[in-house]
């Protein structure tokens, strides 16, 4: 049993099922990316762990059964989700973005260590920290987003979509920061329709097409699969 285990998960807005069986495992201190296009799933997916939208199946966190829960267990249990679009506070400053990811947390002192955890890691933010979410430049705002995220302390961080919208410059730093987040520890599952960056950063990576997983392997040996490169790397 992998400390995340998915089984025969599948997933339904209304009466559509758009999830059919994803299986995906995820041990401690893995970099896991879930690739794939618009509309395959990868949201979908993210949020039956978070237990967003309604799902069926097998979906086990570190021994606990996680199908049952409200949101705001997961996130007690150590899941935290930094979500597509960044979902930010645009009125609020980086400062009070950062103190609503700590908003289950009790420990002034862990909250205290985060915070400075964050700064260390996202020294922009330390920069801008009394300046509005909604004035921070894309690259910035998705810093904030990953800064609010690492507030909830993580023990398994979820990205729907990182590089979405940003220059390939600052996708690269933000790929280099959840890297170096996950060399220190802490385990990641992200989603993503940049093939390129989740094969090149992740350790092991599975495809998703129409709400199944249709291929996985370490990411290193996907790079060279010829369907994969073909389809999501857009070589011949
Ligand atoms: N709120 C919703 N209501 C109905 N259908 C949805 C909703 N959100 C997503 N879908 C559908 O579910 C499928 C998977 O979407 P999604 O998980 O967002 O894919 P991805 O994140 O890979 O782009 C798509 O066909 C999409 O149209
Ligand atoms: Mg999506």
């Amino acid at each position: 049993m992998a400390w995340l285990e998915i089984k025969n998960l599948t997933a339904f807005y209304h009466a559509i099922r758009v999830l059919h069986g994803v299986s995906l495992q995820l041990e401690r201190g893995d970099f896991i990316s879930v690739i794939g296009s618009n509309g395959a799933g990868k949201t979908t997916l993210l949020r039956s762990i978070s237990r967003l939208v309604s799902s069926e199946g097998y979906v086990r966190f570190d021994g606990n059964d996680l199908i049952r829960l409200r949101p705001r267990d997961v996130i007690k249990r150590g899941i935290i989700h930094c979500p597509e679009s960044r979902l930010l506070f645009p009125n609020m400053t980086v400062y009070q973005n950062l103190m609503m990811g700590a908003f289950l947390q009790r420990d002034r002192q862990g909250i205290a260590s985060d915070l400075d955890r964050v700064f260390e890691y996202l020294p922009v933010l330390s920069i801008r920290k009394t300046q509005l979410a909604g004035t921070l430049s894309g690259g910035e705002q998705q810093m904030l987003a990953v800064g609010r995220a690492i507030m909830g302390h993580p023990r398994l961080l979820t990205l729907d979509e990182p590089s979405l919208g940003l220059a390939p410059l600052i996708v690269d730093a933000i790929f280099e920061v959840i890297r170096k987040l996950n060399d220190e520890g802490l385990s990641i599952l992200l989603v993503e329709q940049n093939a390129a960056g989740a094969l090149e950063f992740s350790n092991f990576t599975y495809v998703m097409e129409e709400g199944k997983i249709v291929n996985q392997g370490p990411s290193q040996e996907m790079v060279e699969d010829p369907s994969v490169a073909k389809a999501y790397l857009g070589m011949e």
